[in-house]
């Protein structure tokens, strides 16, 4: 009996090659966008302290307390595998002093991101995302740019139908008036709550407006709006960035049920959703985290981001069938006959490589035939045949796969081309 076939753990999956092509599409355009708005790539480990998410993304929201991978490392220290992007940068940004160059300090990354979630469509315990991060600058003005960053985006991948919303949450100075209007409205209906949201009135009350249950939909509708509750501060800030939406022409909508599931927001939170889709598939997700650095142990620092799921990006790129340029795969494939033609394709290869052109080196002791087949299902466009005429000769006979045509040349002379190529 055989042993156990081992498979990808639940939630995570293997990036297979014939995948690669979505993936390098989007990292592409997302990476152009990047340089185009001037953010500089930054990659943060895997693994931080465990500290640093508790204090971040914060101890009551269900990342933190149901989703983290924690583990004591062989040291005995406390280990978390990055649930979120967001506090890494941060936490670099602290560390390395980039108080010191010009703000805002404009960061994106691309990273694997874990949380132990139910798995689903679009939905895994391993993704990865884009975020970008401009740090030390209050102005929303920074906000109209993030918000348009990720807006471009989704163009820039040929996405449509998309839709932006957008809220504002106020900060620590109104806040904590508004949360107190909302657990009133709450209360009054505490009967006609559902038992997440009955632990939410306690914990975490802003959540109570992103429950996903049918039953709670009617009481967030009714429910108190914090732009409603904002300090004059807030408000304008509120104000100028609806300004720059209708100066950028991007069209939203505000939604006062958007509060996002991490405690470090202030003020700005938006995100993009695919059309017809529930709130699980959010493609994009972002806002404004004033007082995150500070949390962190730093001076008072400003800051606004989104994240956006790859994975994600790339579901709704096969789902809308926008046409992804293919990968370049190699030009040649050498067809040998007997040992001698084998040594002198793998001589010949190394040259043709040199060249920059790919070429892959059939497999040595099949019929021409065969290889022939070989080639055709790889896709490759050209054969290299090294028989032993070929071999005594010192030249290659070249068949395009897609006429037939052949001809053969001295190798000397078929290299000469390739450098001239
Ligand atoms: P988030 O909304 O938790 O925000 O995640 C950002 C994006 O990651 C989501 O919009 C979604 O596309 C993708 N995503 C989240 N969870 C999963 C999952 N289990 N499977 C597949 N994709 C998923 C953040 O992480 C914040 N750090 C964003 C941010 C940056 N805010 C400010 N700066």
């Amino acid at each position: 009996m055989l042993g156990t076939v081992f498979r990808a753990a639940r939630g995570t999956k293997d990036i297979q090659p014939q995948e690669q092509k979505y993936w390098r599409y989007v990292e592409g355009k997302a990476a152009d966008l990047g340089r185009r708005h001037g953010f500089k790539r930054i990659d943060t480990p895997t693994f931080e302290s465990s500290d640093l998410f508790t204090r971040s993304v914060g101890e009551g929201t269900d990342i933190m307390d149901k989703e983290t991978y924690t583990f004591l490392d062989r040291g005995g220290d406390s280990l978390t595998l990055r649930p979120e992007g967001t506090a890494p940068v941060c936490r670099a940004y602290l560390e390395h002093g980039m108080h010191s160059l010009p703000q805002p300090v404009r960061l994106y990354y691309f990273c694997p991101v874990f949380r132990y979630d139910r798995p689903q469509a679009g939905r895994y315990r391993q993704h990865h995302q884009f975020g970008v991060e401009a740090l030390g600058d209050g102005d929303p003005i920074v906000d109209a740019e993030i918000v348009q960053i990720g807006w471009t985006l989704m163009s820039d991948l040929g996405l449509k139908d998309l839709s932006l919303v957008l809220n504002t949450i106020g900060d620590l100075k109104c806040r904590p008036g508004y949360i107190e209007e909302l657990k009133a409205y709450y209360s009054g209906y505490n009967n006609r709550l559902c038992s997440d949201c009955k632990q939410r009135l306690e914990h975490n009350p802003l959540r109570l407006l992103d429950c996903k249950k049918e039953s709670c939909q009617p009481l967030q509708d009714e429910a108190p709006a914090s732009a409603d509750h904002l300090c004059d501060e807030c408000q304008e800030h509120w104000d100028q960035l609806r300004h720059y939406m209708k100066v950028m022409n991007i069209p939203y909508t505000v939604d006062h049920r958007l509060v996002r599931g991490l405690d470090y927001y202030t003020r700005t939170v938006f995100e993009i959703l695919p059309p017809d889709e529930g709130a699980q598939s959010t493609l994009l997700g972002g806002g404004r985290y004033d007082g995150l650095i500070e949390q962190l142990g730093g001076r008072p620092t400003p800051g606004v981001g989104f994240a956006t799921g790859m994975e994600r990006l790339i579901l709704n790129v096969q789902r809308q069938e926008v046409p992804v340029p293919e990968e370049e795969g190699p030009r040649y494939f050498i067809a040998t006959m007997e040992d001698k033609g084998a040594e002198v394709a793998l001589d010949l290869a190394a040259r043709i490589r040199r060249t920059g052109v790919g070429v892959i080196q059939g497999p040595r002791g099949r019929s021409l035939r065969g290889q022939m087949h070989n080639a055709n299902s790889m896709g490759v466009p050209q054969v290299i045949i090294i028989g032993e005429d070929e071999v005594a000769a010192g030249t290659v006979t070249l068949r395009d796969m897609a006429t037939g045509d052949q001809k053969t040349v001295p190798q000397e002379e078929f290299l000469r081309g390739l450098e001239e190529d």
